[in-house]
């Protein structure tokens, strides 16, 4: 979970924002990407790597810790797994972040052994792995789960068809990555269809491999002997672009969010625009202008192409000041709504009703010292300290620093009165 500090967010509230601000490349693709290069026994490079992020520099320490070399060179990373000298992935390293455990598959597949802690993360949820395990048996996978360990050996993986109960990200992933060097053809029925998945089969095909069909429910992997080292652009990060736009539209400005990518950003966009902003797409951006007033409106969570459950704390930082009642159904995570209470500290009115949470907008949100329990929760919390009048202090702002590179330049670029104190 990054390195615990007391550092802290001040913002001061009710300041217009206007300009570009810009996006960096997608966390989420990067991580999995960077676990991907075990199957690979030829350097890589990676474009557009969002380096300063907590996440990446952990990802980082546990290839290094398996004996993966790495070099960065401004926004690249050069990689070499060639000198992977150990197979075990510890505790201290892995339970620092859930999706860490994507390392496991491609270890499995290069290596035919491997010895990964089960995973932590943010506090949203049970988040079981499951779907991940017995997808790397059905490929042939022998695992023993003991002393909060995953043990995992295979004389060789067999391509099968798998059908997830869920399509978890994580699990197509880790399968995913394996299936690339097992014999014969894998089959993953209901995958997760998210971009940084059809971006993972992106590098991988460079690589050599054989995966058709990602961005859609059915994933079709041709094993292959061997991959080959190549280059790699990360897509620009969907969730970073749409926590800006809904900064945009709280604070009613006028900003271009540069490099979001509008395809990635279809449901954002549209509740956005149900909720009344004026929004453009356009090749080098996105563009959107604040309506004068916030417009309620209803928003389910579900997975890709569906509504992202990273955004949907931000969403409800919008909500809270809207002219009348919205709804925000979790589907994904069963217990997403800790940012609740640190809203209502700040005069948001939210009441939670299981996965449901009625919002009735209020006129306006008071600063407040509150506290960021998750990642886009955290983000969630800075969106509300720019709409309400006086002064916001988010605590624990570690969590932010796990996913957004360098918040407070880019946010002060567009007019926002953000100062971060160690
Ligand atoms: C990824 C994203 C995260 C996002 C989530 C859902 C990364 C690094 N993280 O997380 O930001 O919020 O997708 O879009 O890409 N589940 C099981 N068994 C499993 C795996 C998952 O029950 O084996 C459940 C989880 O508990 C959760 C749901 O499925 O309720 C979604 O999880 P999943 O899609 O796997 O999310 P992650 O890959 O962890």
């Amino acid at each position: 979970m990054g390195e615990c500090s007391m550092s802290t967010f001040h913002i001061i509230g009710s300041q217009p924002t206007e300009g570009r601000i810009p996006v960096h490349g997608a966390k989420n693709a990067v991580l999995p990407i960077m676990a991907a290069t075990l199957l690979v026994s030829e350097p890589c490079i990676l474009h557009s790597v969002p380096y300063e992020l907590e996440d990446v520099r952990l990802m980082i320490r546990i290839l290094e810790s398996l004996g993966v070399k790495i070099e960065r060179q401004g926004d690249d990373l050069y990689i070499d797994a060639s000198t992977i000298n150990t197979l075990e992935a510890p505790y201290d390293l892995v339970s620092g972040m859930r999706a860490s455990f994507v390392i496991l598959g491609p270890l499995i597949a290069r290596m035919r052994e491997a010895k990964v802690a089960m995973p932590g993360g943010c506090a949203i949820g049970i988040r079981p792995v499951d779907l991940h395990l017995k997808g790397l048996q059905a490929l042939g996978a022998e695992l023993k789960l003991e002393h909060g360990y995953v043990y995992a050996q295979a004389s060789k993986l067999q391509g099968k068809r798998i059908y997830l109960d869920f399509p978890s990200v994580g699990a197509t992933q880790n399968i995913m990555m394996a299936a690339t060097l097992a014999e014969g053809t894998t089959v993953i029925e209901n995958a997760a269809a998210e971009p940084e998945i059809s971006d993972l089969a992106t590098f991988l095909n460079s690589c050599g491999a054989k995966v058709h069909g990602a961005g859609t429910n059915v994933i079709r992997v041709e094993g292959v002997v061997a991959l080959t080292g190549c280059q790699h652009e990360i897509i620009p990060d969907r969730i970073e672009a749409g926590t800006f736009l809904v900064a945009a539209a709280v604070t009613r400005g006028d900003v271009l969010v540069e490099n979001a990518v509008s395809n990635h950003l279809k449901p954002v966009i549209a509740k956005l625009r149900e909720s009344g902003h004026k929004v453009t797409e356009y090749a080098e951006g996105i563009h959107i202008v604040g309506g004068h007033s916030i417009l309620p409106t209803h928003i389910t969570t579900s997975p890709h192409p569906g509504f992202p459950t990273d955004m949907q704390a931000q969403f409800m930082a919008l909500l809270t000041l809207s002219l009348g009642n919205s709804t925000i159904t979790e589907t994904v995570f069963e217990n997403r709504f800790m940012h609740v209470n640190e809203f209502i500290r700040m005069g948001a009115n939210i009441r939670i009703d299981g996965r449901i949470a009625y919002i009735q907008g209020v006129k306006r949100l008071t600063g407040a010292p509150v506290r960021a329990t998750d990642l886009r929760a955290g983000s969630a919390l800075v969106l509300a300290g720019m709409a309400a009048e006086g002064e916001t202090i988010v605590h624990d702002t570690f969590h932010i620093d796990r996913g957004y590179m360098q918040l407070e330049q880019k946010l002060k670029g567009i007019g926002v009165q953000i100062t971060r104190y160690d």
